[in-house]
C-alpha cells in the first residue's frame, strides 16, 4: 500500500487509492456524516503551533490564537488545552473563548470597532488588553473603563506602512488602510493614552496583512515598530509587551511561506540586535495554525459539459467556501478516490444563484457524479466566514484525532435557520 502525502497538508494523505485524514478515510466520513462537510486533523493544528513553540523555545513569548480563522468551539478546546491564548474581534468571539474555559488573562481584544457594550462585557471578565486602532477609540475606553471604576490595560496598534504583497482585501498595514493607528500620529495618540485616566499603557502591536509568505514585510514592520517603542519610552512611557500580529501564510498553491520556527529565528536575532530580545512578546496567528488542518468534503451532483467550459456542479458552494468568490483565492481538490479514469478540465462550482459561486477553475478531474472531492486548505476563514446565502444550512464539522472522530458542529437545519424570523401579523 503506498502512501503519498498532499502538499501543504501532511496529516491528509492516501493509502492506496483513498484519502485519510489522519488515521481515518474520509469517504467514510462523508457516508457517515453527509456533504458538504469539514474535516479537520488535530495532529496538524498541533504540529502547526509546535513550529511556534520551537521558534520561541526560552523565551517570554505567548500565542493568542485568532479565532476569525475558525471559531469552532471544538478547535478553540484544542488550542486552550495546548495553553494558548486567544485574539477575539467581537463580543461574540469573547463568549466563545469564556465557553471553552478561556480566562479573561487569556484574551486580547483587537478591531476598529468595539462598541461600548463589548468593553464593558471585556472589563468584566478582565481581559489581559485591548488592542485599540484610533484615538477617537482611547477616549471612549477609557470613559468607559472609569464608569466601570478600572483602568483599562491598553496596547496601541500601530500601522507601520509597510506592504506585505498580500491581497489588497487581507493587506492590513499600509497607510492607506482602515487599521492602526498611522506610524506618524502614534507618539501623540501614546502621550494621550498615558494622561487619560481610565486606561493603563501596556503594550503596542501591529498587524500588517495575510497570507504572507516571506520573511521581508516581517523583518520590516519589526524595525518600524521598535523605532517606536524606542521614542514612547523615551517619552516615559514604558511598554511591557510588543506583539507583532499573524499574517504567515499557508500552502493553497505551492506557496514557500517561511516556517514559524524559521521565521521567528530571523525575527528574534532581529530583536535581540537591538536590544528588546527579553521583551514580553507576542503572537496572534489565525490561518497558519488551522488553513491546512481542514478540508471541506464535497460531492459532485452534476456534470454540465459546454461549448466553452466544462462544469463540474458540487454540492459546497460560495456559502461554505466564500475564499474563491471573495479574493480569487485558489484551493486544491483531490479525489477522496484516485482512479484512472480520463480526466477533463472543468470549472467546479456550487448550487447558488450567482456566477461568482466558483470553487475553482480550469482543473482537471476524473470524476462521475457521486463521486467525492476534498476542496484542500479549507480550515482557515472558510467556515468562519460561511453564510446562509439562499437559505442554504452550514456544513457540520467533525474533528479527528488519529482514529477518533468527534462531531464539533452538527448541520444546521432549515429550523435553525428559521429560528428567529417572525411572520407578520
Ligand atoms: N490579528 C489581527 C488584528 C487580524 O486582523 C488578523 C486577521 C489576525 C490577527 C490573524 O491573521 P492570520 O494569521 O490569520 O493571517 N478572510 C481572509 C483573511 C482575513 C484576515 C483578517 N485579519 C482570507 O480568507 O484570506
Amino acid at each position: 500500500m503506498t502512501a503519498s502525502t498532499l502538499p501543504g497538508q501532511p496529516h491528509f494523505q492516501y493509502r492506496g487509492d483513498e484519502l485519510f485524514a489522519e488515521d481515518v478515510g474520509l469517504a467514510d466520513l462523508a457516508r457517515a456524516h453527509g456533504t458538504p462537510l469539514f474535516v479537520y486533523s488535530q495532529a496538524s493544528m498541533l504540529a502547526a503551533l509546535a513550529a511556534y513553540q520551537r521558534g520561541f523555545a526560552g523565551r517570554k513569548a505567548k500565542i493568542f490564537y485568532a479565532l476569525k480563522a475558525n471559531s469552532a468551539l471544538g478547535i478553540l478546546q484544542v488550542f486552550a488545552r495546548a495553553g494558548c491564548g486567544f485574539d477575539i474581534v467581537s463580543g461574540g468571539e469573547l463568549e466563545r473563548v469564556l465557553a471553552v474555559g478561556g480566562r479573561g488573562e487569556d484574551i486580547i481584544f483587537s478591531g476598529v470597532g468595539k462598541t461600548r457594550a463589548e468593553m464593558q462585557r471585556a472589563l468584566q471578565v478582565g481581559i489581559r488588553c485591548f488592542n485599540v486602532e484610533s484615538e477617537a477609540e482611547l477616549e471612549v475606553l477609557s470613559a468607559v473603563a472609569l464608569q466601570a471604576g478600572q483602568r483599562a490595560p491598553v496596547s496601541l496598534r500601530v500601522n507601520p506602512d509597510v506592504d506585505p504583497k498580500t491581497h489588497p482585501y487581507i493587506s492590513t498595514g499600509l497607510k492607506g488602510n482602515k487599521f492602526g493607528i498611522a506610524h506618524g500620529d502614534a507618539l501623540r495618540a501614546y502621550r494621550r493614552a498615558a494622561e487619560l485616566p481610565g486606561l493603563k499603557v501596556v503594550g503596542i502591536d501591529c498587524h500588517i496583512g495575510s497570507q504572507i509568505t516571506t520573511s521581508a514585510p516581517y523583518l520590516d514592520a519589526m524595525d518600524r515598530v521598535l523605532d517606536l517603542v524606542a521614542s514612547v519610552e523615551a517619552a516615559g512611557i514604558p511598554l511591557e509587551h510588543i506583539d507583532f500580529g499573524g499574517g504567515l501564510g499557508i500552502a493553497y498553491d505551492g506557496e514557500q511561506p517561511p516556517a514559524a520556527d524559521a521565521l521567528w529565528q530571523q525575527l528574534l536575532a532581529r530583536l535581540d540586535a537591538r536590544g528588546y530580545g527579553d521583551r514580553q512578546l507576542m503572537i496572534e496567528p489565525g490561518r497558519s495554525l488551522v488553513g491546512n488542518a481542514g478540508v471541506c468534503l464535497t460531492e459532485v451532483m452534476y456534470l454540465k459539459p459546454g461549448e466553452q467550459k466544462n462544469f463540474c456542479i458540487v454540492d459546497a458552494a460560495m456559502n461554505d467556501l466564500p475564499r474563491p468568490a471573495m479574493y480569487q483565492a485558489y484551493h486544491a481538490m483531490a479525489p477522496l478516490r484516485r482512479g484512472d479514469a480520463a480526466t477533463a478540465t472543468y470549472d467546479v462550482v456550487g448550487p447558488v444563484c450567482e456566477s461568482g459561486d466558483w470553487l475553482g477553475r480550469d482543473r482537471d478531474l476524473a470524476v462521475q457524479p457521486g463521486d467525492l472531492l476534498a476542496v484542500m486548505s479549507a480550515g482557515a476563514y472558510c467556515m468562519s466566514m460561511a453564510s446562509n446565502y439562499n437559505t442554504r444550512g452550514r456544513a457540520a464539522e467533525v474533528l479527528v484525532d488519529r482514529s477518533q472522530v468527534h462531531v464539533i458542529r452538527e448541520r444546521e437545519s432549515v429550523a435553525d435557520q428559521l429560528r428567529n424570523e417572525k411572520p407578520l401579523p
